[in-house]
């Protein structure tokens, strides 16, 4: 049939996260009260300081840029990695695109074809295995633990290396579980994949948000060794509350850097030049809004698991970084719904959707069923508030 669609995307699917954030949106304009946990973006405003730096750029960004990022970028990407994550990359390493999805769509698409197995731990970002499966190669699903802080070890992953493994996306923090892992524990996944010839992705945008002391520790610091292989992804959408921004770069071998170069050249061209402006001026600016963001997230955090724990039927532990608790809700099945009972997580957001407008995202699309992503992007008197009705809801449900 010559006007059909092309294969490649039936193997696809539509982001589970966007999903949920639009049914929100949408019970939202029709006058309910919905409390939104369900979206991967920092509730506040992008810093003054960034936006006023945007807008001095207007006047100075009516034409193209360098495709993979302004000087002024790259510089500034080198001299915060420095500062954040303790090793300096040079400049022409970085290539910056529209998002850190859209540098991971441009790594995939330089990387990975028909083949290739792509080493993901679950649970994931809803994306990388979508990226993986769009250019025809197989994510390769290694389940993690709970009671192991959702972390990968280093014998589950030497059990899943083959001769096809193109390819590892390690996430740390992590989206959806806030699992991070410490220097020990990635210095003992680099010793494995030092003996396997394979590209090391690691997505370190949640870095600068741990807690509790914890802190982040940088794959390439950590096993630099790992040399050419290894990418770093990072962004600012987090870290500033950019989202809107579009900007994310990856860190890579030069030789990766110029195929990248190829694949944003003949797409998007550069980013937009004022978000890379903006960014620019984030990445070098004051710390302190950063710093506020963060010891809020943490308290937030702390009321988001203990407010879970308090609900009969939820568990939850205390993830190290990022914005998410990711609890398990098994306890919950069997609570009636309409006519049906609960059976799986999806059924339980969709029930404390119905029954109390808290929007978050079941597991199922994350690798991890069973259980339901919540987002502590929003304020502390909104999370007491939904989880006060949940645990009431909880309570007062009609059971099998
Ligand atoms: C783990 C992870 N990586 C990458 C991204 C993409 O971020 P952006 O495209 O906004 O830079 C996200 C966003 O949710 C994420 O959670």
């Amino acid at each position: 049939m010559s006007h059909a669609f092309a294969q490649r995307l039936d193997a696809v699917a539509p982001s589970a996260t966007l999903a949920m954030t639009a049914k929100a949106a949408e019970l939202r304009a029709a006058g309910r009260k919905i409390y939104g946990f369900g979206v991967g973006e920092p509730d506040f405003p992008t810093p003054e300081y960034v936006q006023q730096a945007a807008r001095e750029a207007v006047a100075k960004s009516s034409h193209y840029t360098n495709v993979v990022g302004t000087p002024e970028l790259r510089a500034a990407v080198c001299e915060a990695t420095a500062r954040d994550r303790g090793w300096t990359p040079s400049p022409d390493r970085v290539c910056v695109g529209v998002g850190a999805k859209h540098v991971l769509f441009n790594l995939a698409l330089a990387l990975f074809e028909a083949g290739d197995e792509v080493i993901i731990p679950a649970p994931y970002w809803v994306s990388y295995p979508e990226q993986v499966r769009l250019f025809g190669a197989t994510p390769k699903i290694v389940e993690t633990r709970a009671q192991d802080g959702w972390r990968l070890s280093a014998e589950a992953l030497r059990a899943a290396l083959t001769p096809r493994t193109k390819a590892i996306i390690l996430c740390t923090p992590s989206n959806p579980s806030g699992a991070a892992y410490s220097a020990e524990e990635l210095r003992a996944l680099a010793e494995v994949l030092l003996g396997h010839d394979c590209f090391v992705i690691a997505d370190e945008i949640y870095g600068e948000l741990c807690y509790d002391g914890f802190e982040h520790h940088s794959l390439a610091k950590v096993a630099p060794e790992l040399g050419e292989r290894l990418v770093i992804v990072d962004g600012v959408s987090k870290t500033y509350a950019m989202t809107g921004w579009r900007i994310g770069w990856s860190i890579s071998s030069a030789a990766l850097a110029k195929q990248i170069a190829k694949v944003q050249g003949q797409s998007t061209t550069n980013p937009t030049a004022v978000a890379q402006a903006a960014a620019a001026a984030a990445l070098v600016g004051p710390r302190d809004e950063v710093h506020r963001m963060r010891e809020l997230f943490a308290a937030r955090r702390r009321r988001m698991v203990e407010g879970l724990n308090a609900i009969p039927g939820v568990s939850c532990d205390m993830p190290r970084g990022a914005f998410y608790a990711l609890p398990n809700v098994e306890g919950l099945y069997g609570i009636r719904h309409g006519d049906k009972l609960l059976a799986s997580a999806a059924d339980v957001s969709l029930w404390q959707l119905d029954v109390c407008g808290i929007a978050a995202v079941a597991g199922e699309p994350f690798g991890a069923p069973g259980h339901i992503r919540y987002s502590y992007a929003a304020s502390e008197s909104q999370i007491d508030e939904a989880l006060t009705a949940l645990r009431a809801a909880v309570l007062d449900a009609e059971r099998a």
